[in-house]
């Protein structure tokens, strides 16, 4: 089920890619740097707020005015970077979740990337909270809405014993103190969590893509650029606690689960987004588990040199003290934890040469499943048939379109996990045996390798930029390097196949590389037009889901009532004079002349409108010992005009009847909120 949904996943991430990798090429696709496009646009974020902070002013009635003044009086600049921050915010959205749907359909979260998955969820509860406290401090409509929402979340934690939300039910109870609260957390407690965040989260990966290439992040930058001037970020209206507006435009990247409050109770949004979370988490550990078996050093044949430890993407070599007597000073040692099995370690280590001629061919690194030994084998055997003058051997690997259908009398085919599981040595020795006139290397998209590096090492060592380097008697115009894609660009990758094989018999008209330039990905001649339609594209994904679909908060014609007060019950048992008897029975520190049993009666709180009982509970006391104030926090629906409100309470314990009551008659206008509380000191309701 699991396979199916994922390669599902996979048809669909393809089809996109495709198209990008046409316009962009494979290299510069953004959907092939989705990690580091995250950082990309964090840094976005980072740079505009820094801007936005200096003009920002953390109280009630500066937070506004002073938003509005960047948006409005300095739209130029102000207005840009507010923009900027919160178009580049909704990006980074848009580009995790991406990422994570992308490591999710390609299997690439299990086994050793256990570590890198996991440590990608609490990046989504700093990030998320990180956009919910930047809405807040806007002081608009929906920030009034999410401090209520919010605040209704927490006050369902058994953190605080008050209700949080009535700070923000009325002008009152609003108080800077929590504004200067709001603007720490979202400017410095949360960035500095997430960015400490993304360092475990790429730490164990070796040589971690944290910048995507120079041009994708021009063209991301331009596109937010051009965003936040085509359509500026607004405010929705100053935050009056007296109203609640119908529908607001809500950030459904960041507010997603907020409307669900309407329906759920808070305790079960909370049950949901940890089930989520403890579900992601256990992923990489739920059926089908696949663990192939991982290489092996051979310390007869390791000479220390370490090149094993520099090309894992995984980190999972490490060098240790020679541990067998032999003159070299260390040896590679495999974490069996981290090892992927991809191979890319066989293919740098110096002894995997299939020049080497002894029979049984060992190397100083290895996979137990598929030996250098093996593969040598495989392509004597598979060459073997081969006829004509333009005999094509095939190394392909598992991320790379399927390619038995080209199998005939003269093309040969070796299947290898990784394409970086073959030295460079294997090139050399194919064409100087005469085994083939060509070789191609069919990889998986270059820059989005299945194995993080496994692309990017071949080419080098295949250009001679890293060791273990092509020798140079070999003949460029007879290697061919084939970035693919399972699934799709089929057709595609015939055309490149063929026109490699006609180069071959051609060889002096042919520049260098040109052969292998040839078989690249097929760019497409409007490619700056594919380019500024995909940023276009993206800008507008990235602001769609800002203010569309549009959330009713309230049904029209109707008003809100907040019913929010605390109150403590009055005690189960009067407080009486201790004996002189009960006294001498203390210790001497415990002899307190009166006793005070702590534990409080529940406080019963009934509320109708029109006779019609909207609101009936039985408040229990706060506190481990029960002896804390009761607290009251409800929001009715009521439709707009005339109504006649009657609430009773009572804290004695008594079963009919109430100790306090209040009635009012009220013409609620459409949109109108009206608070109803208890004044303790005068024992009276207020409706305001
Ligand atoms: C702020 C949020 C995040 C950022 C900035 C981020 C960034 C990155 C970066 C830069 C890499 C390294 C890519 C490479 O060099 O190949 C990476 C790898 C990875 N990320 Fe994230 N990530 C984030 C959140 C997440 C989340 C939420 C998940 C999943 C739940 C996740 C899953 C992974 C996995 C599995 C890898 C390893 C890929 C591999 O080994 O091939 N990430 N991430
Ligand atoms: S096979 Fe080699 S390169 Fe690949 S993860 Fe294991 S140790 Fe690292
Ligand atoms: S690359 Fe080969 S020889 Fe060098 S340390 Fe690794 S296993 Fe040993």
């Amino acid at each position: 089920m699991l396979s199916v949904i994922q390669k599902a996943g996979q048809l669909i991430f393809e089809l996109p890619q495709k198209w990008l990798d046409r316009a962009f090429g494979n290299t510069l696709n953004p959907l092939r740097h989705l990690g580091s496009l995250t950082i990309f646009f964090l840094w976005i974020v980072l740079v505009s707020g820094i801007w936005i902070t200096i003009f920002f002013q953390t109280s009630v009635v500066g937070a506004f005015e002073s938003v509005e003044y960047m948006t409005v009086d300095q739209w130029y600049l102000g207005g840009v970077m507010r923009s900027l921050h919160r178009y580049a915010s909704d990006a980074a959205i848009v580009t995790l979740v991406l990422h994570i749907l992308k490591e999710f359909v390609f299997d690439r979260y299990r086994s050793a990337r256990w570590f890198s998955w996991v440590t990608g969820v609490p990046l989504l509860w700093l990030i998320i909270p990180l956009g919910i406290t930047g809405y807040w401090l806007v002081w608009d409509q929906l920030a009034l809405y999410v401090a209520l929402i919010s605040s209704e979340m927490l006050d369902a934690l058994p953190i605080f014993t008050d209700s949080m939300a009535r700070n923000f039910l009325s002008v009152e109870s609003l108080s800077n103190r929590f504004f200067t609260l709001m603007a720490f957390t979202h400017i410095i407690g949360l960035p500095i969590f997430l960015v400490f965040g993304i360092w475990i989260h790429v730490f164990r990966i070796n040589g971690p893509k944290i910048n995507p290439p120079r041009k994708i992040m021009i063209g991301a930058l331009m596109s937010m650029i051009v965003l936040s001037l085509v359509y500026p970020a607004l405010s929705q209206g100053k935050a009056d606690p007296a109203l609640v507006p119908e529908s607001l435009a809500l950030d459904w990247y960041y507010l997603l689960v907020y409307p669900l409050l309407k329906y759920w109770p808070p305790a079960t949004v909370w049950v949901l987004l940890i089930g989520f979370s403890l579900l992601i988490c256990i992923a990489p550990w739920l059926p089908p588990a696949r663990k192939p078996a991982v290489v092996k050093v051979d310390l007869e044949n390791c000479n220390g040199c370490g090149r094993c430890v520099d090309d894992c993407p995984f980190s999972a070599i490490e060098m240790a003290p020679r541990s067998d007597g032999k003159k070299y000073a260390s040896e590679a040692v495999v974490l069996d934890d981290l090892c992927l099995s991809c191979g890319i370690c066989v293919g740098s280590c110096p002894t995997a040469t299939p020049f080497r001629t002894r029979s049984a061919l060992s190397a100083g690194i290895d996979l137990p499943d598929q030996t250098v030994n093996v593969v040598r084998d495989l392509v004597t055997e598979a060459t073997q048939g081969l006829e004509g003058s333009r005999r094509l051997l095939i190394f392909a690997c598992e991320g790379s379109h399927d390619l038995d259908t080209y199998i005939n009398q003269n093309t040969a085919l070796v299947n290898l996990t990784c394409m970086a599981q073959i030295p460079p040595s294997f090139v050399d020795w194919v064409l100087s045996r005469d085994l083939a006139d060509g070789v191609i290397l069919s990889g998986c998209g270059h820059g989005d390798c299945n194995y993080r590096l496994g692309a990017a090492w071949t080419e080098q060592r295949m250009n001679r930029e890293r060791d273990p380097r092509l020798r140079k008697r070999v003949d460029d115009k007879k290697l061919a390097l084939l970035w693919a894609e399972p699934w799709c660009d089929l057709q595609n990758t015939a055309t490149a196949i063929n026109a490699f094989r006609q180069t071959l018999t051609t060889p002096d008209n042919v520049s260098d590389r040109e052969a292998s330039a040839r078989v690249e990905t097929r760019r497409h001649p409007f490619r700056p037009i594919g380019i500024a339609l995909a940023w276009g594209l993206f800008a507008v994904v990235s602001v769609i889901f800002t203010v569309w679909p549009r959330f009713s908060q309230l049904a029209e014609g109707n008003a809100i009532i907040s019913l929010t007060f605390s109150h403590a019950g009055q005690r189960l048992e009067e407080c009486r004079k201790r004996s002189q008897e009960e006294l001498n029975k203390l210790p001497p520190n415990m002899r307190k002349p009166t006793q005070c049993p702590r534990e409080r009666y529940p406080v019963r709180v009934s509320f109708s409108a029109d006779d019609e009982v909207l609101y009936e509970q039985t408040l229990l006391p706060s506190g481990v010992w029960n002896d804390g104030e009761s607290t009251i926090y409800n929001r009715i629906e009521l439709p707009a005009g005339s109504h006649k409100f009657s609430i009773g309470m009572s804290d004695s314990g008594r079963e009919e009847g109430f100790d306090y009551t209040g009635q009012t008659e009220l013409i609620l206008t459409e949109g109108q909120h009206v608070v109803v509380e208890f004044n303790g000191l005068q024992e009276t309701f207020i409706f305001r």
